[in-house]
């Protein structure tokens, strides 16, 4: 008998499903009798056919379906952040232009006004509760509550308490009725993160509310209703834990109605600048001092470093140099477990120390010319900062918006009688 096999790494189209399909059911419309085996590799056939329509539901559904969708292809990604927010999306505070990024913000801007699960998943510090937050906000149920449980920092035996509750005298110390996190989300949005790390019974207990919307607490044969919006979020491949065991394969279908997928920082080198920039500003204002400088070999390395731990590596790192450093940062400023494996001599060391990027000279070469150029106006006109503007053609609130920048005071120039 002539069985398929199941290729994992093909491409998946729907024409290359159909003809699977149709093979799977000529082999059983003519297989006259199948043993044990034949019938476990049938079933393996299925179970692969079934992860290849969840992968087409997700691409498909929900990026490439929709028509506006469609014509994403051939926008900038500029252009797709600006249709975004034109759209009346917000993503404040999630910065980033790569085409990965943005198909996720897509898949999200669709996700956020139905009431279907949503899986993010992504390595640590790709924005995955961010993502959460963006979605919550864009939704029905902004106004609600958004609570967050982290599934891994729970002691295993309190995690079920803890998700839906208990009744006095359920276990040890639980010396009252106590309500849990689904109950206090109840009409909103409940932020599962790191699903993965639910322990089984747990899971058993979760996919129970995605099928009922009920819940029960601990020691109690009570059913309490809730409506509340699930999204959970993984830094594991699911998947592979269901092929394992640890992880319930009929919860992972439940939850990953919608998959949205978290770039690591590596695979966006192009907006570790942008980034760099955000942070330094954000930091900046923070602990009350200018935005740090980067000299040119940290600036090289920042650049090229691969981010174990992707965007909050990065604005920690960003954070620490705005804490310790002077004026300008340098790999001093580096944590030592990074420092240790820098690729400089010493001598290099010395000589670049202080050494700033080419666009941070140019920066600050144009701030001096800007300086000198408005001292010299205030000169001339004594001071007359209107006078100045009309002279400049400047808007006259941009200029004084520019003598606060260099600290300049427009009645130290007006002539003393
Ligand atoms: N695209 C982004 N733009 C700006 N900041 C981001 C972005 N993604 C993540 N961050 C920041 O990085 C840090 C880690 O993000 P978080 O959502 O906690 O990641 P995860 O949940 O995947 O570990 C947070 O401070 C978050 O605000
Ligand atoms: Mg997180």
């Amino acid at each position: 008998m002539k069985i398929i096999e199941s290729k994992a790494e093909s491409a998946v189209s729907y024409g290359g499903l159909i003809e699977k399909i149709e093979i799977l059911r000529s082999t059983l419309r003519w297989a006259s009798k199948l043993d044990r085996p034949q019938i476990q590799k049938l079933l393996s056939q299925c179970n692969a056919l079934r992860d290849e329509v969840m992968k087409l539901s997700h691409k498909e559904r929900f990026v490439k379906a929709s028509s506006a969708a469609k014509s994403n292809r051939k926008q900038t990604t500029a252009q797709r952040r600006k249709a975004l927010l034109d759209r009346s999306f917000v993503f404040e505070g999630v910065f980033g232009e790569s085409q990965k990024l943005l198909d996720a913000l897509e898949i999200a801007e669709k996700a956020a006004p139905t009431d279907l699960p949503v899986l993010i998943d992504g390595e640590s510090g790709t924005g995955k509760e961010l993502m959460a937050k963006v979605i919550h906000a864009n939704g029905g149920r902004a106004e609600k509550a958004y609570i967050s449980v982290n599934c891994g920092a729970i002691p295993e035996n309190l995690i079920e308490s803890e998700l839906f509750g208990h009744k006095r005298g359920a276990f040890t110390g639980a010396s009252s009725d106590r309500s849990g996190k689904f109950e206090s989300a109840d009409k909103g949005t409940i932020f599962l993160d790191e699903i993965g790390e639910l322990p089984l019974p747990g899971q058993v207990k979760l996919l129970r509310v995605l099928q009922s919307n009920e819940i029960q607490r601990v020691g109690s044969d009570k059913v309490v209703d809730v409506d509340t919006r699930i999204v959970a979020a993984t830094n594991k491949n699911l998947l592979e834990m269901c092929h394992q065991g640890t992880f319930r394969e009929d919860l992972y279908y439940r939850l990953s109605v919608i998959q949205v997928t978290l770039p690591p920082l590596r695979e966006r080198k192009d907006e570790i600048s942008l980034l760099i920039e955000f942070f330094s500003d954000e930091a900046a204002e923070k602990l009350g001092r200018r935005p740090i400088k980067l000299s040119r070999r940290l600036r090289t390395f920042l650049m090229s470093y691969r981010y174990p731990g992707n965007i909050r590596e990065l604005r920690n790192m960003i954070y620490r140099m705005a804490c310790l450093a002077g004026d300008v940062a340098d790999y001093e400023h580096l944590p030592d477990t990074l420092r240790a494996d820098l690729p400089v001599s010493k001598e290099d060391k010395e000589a670049e120390m202080t050494e700033m990027s080419l666009s941070e000279i140019k920066r600050s070469a144009s701030d001096e010319a800007e300086k000198q150029f408005l001292e010299q106006g205030l000169q001339t006109t004594a001071g007359k900062v209107s006078e100045l503007a009309r002279h400049i053609d400047m808007n006259r609130s941009h200029l004084q918006t520019l003598l606060k920048k260099h600290g300049l005071q427009s009645k130290d120039y007006r002539a003393r009688s």
